[in-house]
Parts: C-alpha cells; structure tokens; sequence
C-alpha cells in the first residue's frame, strides 16, 4: 500500500427533513449568502426550505450558478460577497452550486486576480470563507471533498482545483430531494460515480485490501441502485443509496494509499469545455476506449474487475478484459448514456481540437504512471469515434 494521509472534516447530515437543522449548522450571527443555480431549488421548494431553517439571520442570495459554473458568473458572487460583507456561504444545489461555492470561496480573499487558483490548480489558496451544502443531486462527490471544477467561458478552459481549505464545513444530504430529478441527472450521476470509482481503482495493484473492496463494493452496489432509481422513481431507499455510494466515490477514502488516473477526467473536461457536453457523459466516452488502450498497464486490475464485478473468469486474458469493457459499456448505455463521440455528432476534428487543448492546459502527462501522452490520448479519443 502507499503511505497516505487522511483527513475529512466535513460533517454529514443524512435523511429525511434535515434541512430543518440548519437552524444548528450555521453560526447564528452569519451574514449568510446562499448560492443556487437556475430555477430547481426554488421550483421544488428547497430554497423556501432553507430560508426558513435560517430564521432570522441576515440571508442574501445568488442565483443563476450554471451547470458547468463559469468563472464569469462566480466573479459575480465574489462582487457581491464584498460588498455585503458576507461571512458564510451556502450552496444549495449539485456539483456545479458546491463547486462554485467553492470557487467563491476562496477567491472572496484572494490577493490576485482569482482565475489564478484554477489555473496553480488552488495551490495558492491561502483563505477561504467557511461554507456548507444542500446537496440535491447525487453525483459529484463535491459534497464532501476539497476540489471544484471552473470554466473560463471566453478561453473553453475547464479547470479542476483542490485545496485542503475547500473542505465544506457540512453538507445535508436528503434524499427525498432528489425525486425532482430528471432521468438524464440521474443516469449522469450514476456513471459520475462510476467512474470516480473507477478512476481511482482501475490502475495497478498495491496490496491495498479494502480499498479494492470498498471500490468494487461501490461498483456493484451502482450497478444494482442506478437502474432501480430510474425504475422506480418513488423509491426512497432506493435514491438514498445513490447519495450515499456518491458521497463515498469521491470523499478520499477509497483514493487513499492507491495510485489514481484521473486521465478520463482531464480528457472529459476538455470535451465539455469545447462541445458542452453533460459531464458524465463525456466519461462514458473515454473510459470504455481508455480500458481498452490502457490494457497493458492496467492488466492486472482489469482482471481483477472482470471477476468481481463482472463475475467474467473464463476465456483468455484479453477475451475477458473484452468482455469487461463491453458490460461497463453497456451499462452506461443501459441507464440511457451514450458512449461514443459520434453519438454527439463529433468525429476526427474534434479528437483534433482536444488535444490542442490538453496540450494548452499541460495535460501531456496522465495517468497512473505519468505515460498518456498526447499519442496515447489520441489513440483513446480515435479509439472513441
Ligand atoms: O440549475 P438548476 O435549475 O438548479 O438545475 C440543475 C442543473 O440544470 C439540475 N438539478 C439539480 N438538482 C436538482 C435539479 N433538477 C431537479 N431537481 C433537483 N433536485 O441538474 C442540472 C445539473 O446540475 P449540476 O450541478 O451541473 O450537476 P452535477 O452535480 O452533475 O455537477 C456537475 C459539475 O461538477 C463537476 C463537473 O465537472 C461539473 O462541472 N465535478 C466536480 C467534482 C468535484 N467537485 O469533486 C468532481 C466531478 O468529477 C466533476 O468534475
Ligand atoms: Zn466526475
């Protein structure tokens, strides 16, 4: 196992009604400034919900944080965090709420101009005011992690930072907040977490017992829940076990002591930033054609995931690393995501076109073992077409 170490300090509320306990969760003489994205929170009730759990504390508001937040309209919230003199920030939304809370966050106090902590990756983030959640989309992960993901409209960048100072202080997870929920949400949050999972699973083996078991505990159980929330779109446990798989996907656990690859990542940026593309989807893209490229590198580890996943034991190797790919291939496609990038309309010039951007953004060297080039990622992008 590596050596590691792990810390998370982000206190977990979970279960019915817990909204209501923000009335403990945030210091009572806060100037609070909640943050949401376009109509959701206030069209199922949410925010209502939330403004009365705060009583009679001093509460603004930003609205309009955009799937995919954009630097643009954060710049917006950070202006208004100064002028009103804000000291604590709630997020009610998904991912792209959390994160850009985040963002604001830590750029309210940031000496410099602010686009700098997504481009040193928040390395220089040196302050952030405290902030928590109400997390009404499972997925990300943002929930409970240090990291956010920005994008600069006007460059096409989409970039991730992390910083130990950009834990949230709490997050609410109430399931029964995502019955409003979409299919086309849901089924992004499956594969989001399904490949966060996988991200950090899916490399070679270090002797690292539970995290093995926690990762494909995490597989398995999403291969069972996704399907029966989309199924059975009234089933509470159902949509309670999907925050919760989420939430562990992408906390740390799982990542530590582990060599990661976050190269379906990095690559699935760069298609979002440039086509606008759901995130998970972008995912379900690369991944299947990276396990295949990969298969050397990741030999072990992909036999390892065909039998316990998969429960695939008989053939050759490659028959069942083949075999492996197809189901994790079907399975996105089984909950309604498409997996190749001619299925966005995308052929050769956008494989083009994203690797100028990899170049740009120096991601020229990813992986497990440092060795995705530029070539090796063409041959994931073409091998995606
Ligand atoms: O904007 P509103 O109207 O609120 O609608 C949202 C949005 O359109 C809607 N929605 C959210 N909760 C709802 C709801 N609709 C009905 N009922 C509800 N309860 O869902 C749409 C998508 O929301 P968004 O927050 O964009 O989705 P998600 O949670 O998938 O977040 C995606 C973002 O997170 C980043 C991604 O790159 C992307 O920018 N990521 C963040 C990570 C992290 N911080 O660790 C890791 C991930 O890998 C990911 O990169
Ligand atoms: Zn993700």
């Amino acid at each position: 196992m590596l050596d590691f170490e792990f810390y998370n300090p982000t206190k977990i509320v979970f279960g019915r009604n817990t909204v209501a306990k923000l009335s403990q969760l945030v210091p009572t003489t806060a100037r609070v400034l909640i943050l949401y994205g376009g109509a959701s929170a206030q069209k199922t009730g949410t925010l209502d919900e939330v403004k009365a759990a705060l009583g009679a504390r001093e509460v603004h508001e930003f609205a309009g944080i955009e799937p995919n937040p954009s630097y643009e309209t954060l710049m917006q919230a950070v202006a208004q965090v100064r002028r009103d003199k804000i000291d604590f920030l709630l997020a009610v939304g998904g991912g792209s709420v959390i994160d850009g809370t985040k963002f604001v966050a830590a750029a309210a106090g940031f000496d410099g101009e602010p686009w700098d902590i997504a481009v040193k990756r928040g390395a220089n983030v040196t302050s952030s005011l405290p902030f928590g959640a109400v997390l009404t989309l499972p997925a990300t992960g943002s929930e409970m992690n240090n990291g956010g993901v920005v994008t600069r409209k006007s460059l096409q960048a989409k970039l991730a930072f992390h910083s130990p100072l950009l834990y949230p202080q709490f997050s609410i997870l109430d399931p029964s907040k995502t019955f409003t929920l979409p299919p086309r949400q849901i089924a992004n949050g499956v594969v989001d977490a399904f490949v966060h999972t996988m991200e950090q699973y899916l490399t070679y083996p270090v002797q690292a017992q539970v995290q093995d078991r926690f990762a494909e505990g995490l597989l398995l159980s999403l291969i069972e829940t996704g399907p029966r929330v989309l199924a059975e779109p009234t089933d509470y446990d159902a949509r309670a076990n999907l925050m919760w798989i989420a939430t562990l996907a992408l906390n740390g656990l799982i990542g530590a002591g582990v060599p990661q690859d976050w190269t379906t990542h990095m690559i699935g940026h760069e298609l979002t930033a440039q086509y606008d593309i759901d995130h998970a989807r972008t995912l379900a893209i690369v991944l299947p054609s990276l396990m295949s490229v990969r298969r050397q590198g990741k030999r072990a580890k992909l036999l390892q995931y065909a039998e316990r996943v998969w429960h695939i034991t008989e053939g050759s190797e490659d028959a069942r690393i083949d075999l492996a790919i197809q189901r994790t291939r079907d399975f996105f496609e089984s909950v309604g995501i498409k997996t190749r990038l001619s299925d966005y309309q995308l052929g050769q010039a956008a494989v083009e076109t994203v690797l100028e951007q990899l170049s740009k953004h120096g991601m020229t060297r990813l992986g497990e073992q440092r060795d995705v080039t530029l070539d090796v990622s063409r041959t994931i992008l073409e091998g995606a077409l």
